[in-house]
């Protein structure tokens, strides 16, 4: 086999896109002790080490990681990077918390030394959490959409982001119009869709923050540029929905704002998506519109609960979240304990290998990039995480009794975070490591 990378380890993935929870557990894979092959940034073969041992080189050896777990990769379907210095904002719920925190942190974007350090530190608080892709909100200045871009495009990530566009009910310092954000959003996408494994997703806030012809503009460039993703907030708070339907009366309900202006869809992610009638979720599922799930985010604002069954009964593509800053934590781990709690206070029981399945496979399905990561099948590419799941001495004594791989990824989720994640590896490449990299 003529690979660059052999590792030799336990490996835990989700063989393919399942639609329930019990397809999930059917379609677990566990190799106790399994024998990785990589090429040019991608997966040649995951096999038993038994089987695998014969195709090794002996010149070239393999990296030996047991006692490690290694899993595909998270992906974090809905992220503020510019939020991450107001994390933990005290006291408000959706609406004033916007407008006390999170648009004066903001305004701090138009400078690209700040843009810089921010995405830099943000995009190293992803891999050191074992988040190798993300959907991504910028800031309304093209600024902080070159600074994400230009440190993911370093590390080769599979990133996809975009500029917020925004133009009413924000300060004036936060403002633009509609031809002006539809301008730089054009240029944004030809410089940077497709550029290495980068992606663009056109970014409007939500519907209180966009005026008729922002959504109009935003059509525009879904038909220009029909493969481009596009990320916005739905649902998340009463407030919000009562404002919407204030705002637009001529729409019944919140999702029809958006469907009205073309943009749901393939690609199309919808942030929350809490409290919803039947009949968006019917049309999130119609149109093949993708939700993110953010329990972290949920919790501290006090937004409500996701409704996880509903979305499975509607065969809605779902991944997770951690909406920093409203979300508390970049840890995948933490978030999908808080999912479980979220699961628990609806009497729904949040399986390890469903969880883990929304962080990766799941995720990937949601962003449709499950053909290119999300698992260790052959010709994906190769990202993945490297998990010690015995770093604290809580940790060591509670794993003593575990019985399975998935009493253990259970304890992982509830006890796990970023201690855990020894190392994170980008298309090929280590990127980061609890040793430094070398
Ligand atoms: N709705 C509109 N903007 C935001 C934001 O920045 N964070 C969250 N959680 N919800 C939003
Ligand atoms: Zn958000």
């Amino acid at each position: 086999m003529d690979y660059q990378t052999a590792i030799r380890g336990a490996f835990f993935d989700i063989a393919q896109v399942c639609d329930s929870a019990d397809a999930i557990a059917q379609h677990a894979r566990y190799l106790e002790d399994g024998l990785l092959f990589i090429q040019s940034g991608k997966i040649l073969a995951l096999m038993p080490w038994q089987e695998g041992e014969r195709y090794l080189d002996p010149h070239r050896g393999y990296t030996d990681l047991r006692g490690r777990l290694l899993l595909p990769g998270f992906v974090d379907a809905h992220v503020h990077y510019p939020q991450t210095e107001m994390i933990g904002a005290f006291g408000e719920q959706l609406l004033e918390w916007l407008t006390t925190y999170t648009f004066p942190v903001e305004s701090q974007f138009a400078d690209e030394a700040y843009a810089k350090e921010i995405a830099e530190f943000f995009i190293q608080q992803l891999v050191s959490n074992g988040t190798t892709t993300a959907l991504v909100f910028c800031t309304l200045h093209p600024e902080s959409v070159e600074a994400l871009f230009t440190e993911a495009l370093r590390l080769n990530m599979r990133l996809i982001a975009g500029k917020v566009m925004m133009d009413r009910h924000a300060p004036d310092y936060l403002s633009e119009d509609a031809r002006q954000s539809y301008r730089q959003t054009r240029a944004l996408i030809q410089r940077w869709h497709h550029r290495g494994r980068l992606g663009y997703a056109i970014t409007p806030r939500f519907a209180p923050t966009s005026s008729p012809e922002l959504l109009a503009a935003v059509s525009l460039l879904r038909e220009e540029f029909p493969d481009t993703w596009l990320q916005t907030h739905l649902s998340e708070n009463p407030n919000e929905v009562a404002w919407v339907s204030d705002l637009w009366p001529e729409h019944e309900r919140y999702l029809d704002v958006y469907h009205h202006y073309g943009l749901t869809g393939e690609r199309s992610v919808f942030a929350h998506a809490i409290h919803l009638h039947h009949s968006e979720w019917q049309c999130l599922h119609d149109t093949g519109s993708a939700v993110a799930f953010c329990p972290t985010s949920n919790l501290f604002l006090g937004s409500g609960l996701f409704r996880l069954p509903a979305c499975w009964q509607h065969k809605v593509r779902m991944g997770i979240g951690t909406d920093v800053g409203a979300g508390t934590t970049f840890s995948m781990l933490r978030t999908l304990g808080e999912a479980y709690k979220v699961g628990q206070l609806q009497s729904y029981r949040l399986r390890a290998s469903e969880a883990f399945y929304h962080a990766t496979l799941g995720g990937a399905h949601a962003l449709r990039l499950d053909d290119k990561i999300g698992s260790f099948a052959p010709g994906k590419e190769a990202d993945f995480v490297v998990i010690d799941p015995d770093v604290t001495p809580l940790q060591r004594l509670r794993n003593r009794r575990c019985q399975d791989i998935y009493e253990q990824l259970f304890v992982l989720m509830t006890l796990g975070d970023e201690r855990n994640i020894s190392e994170t590896w980008v298309n090929g490449e280590r990127v980061w490591s609890t040793a430094p990299v070398g």
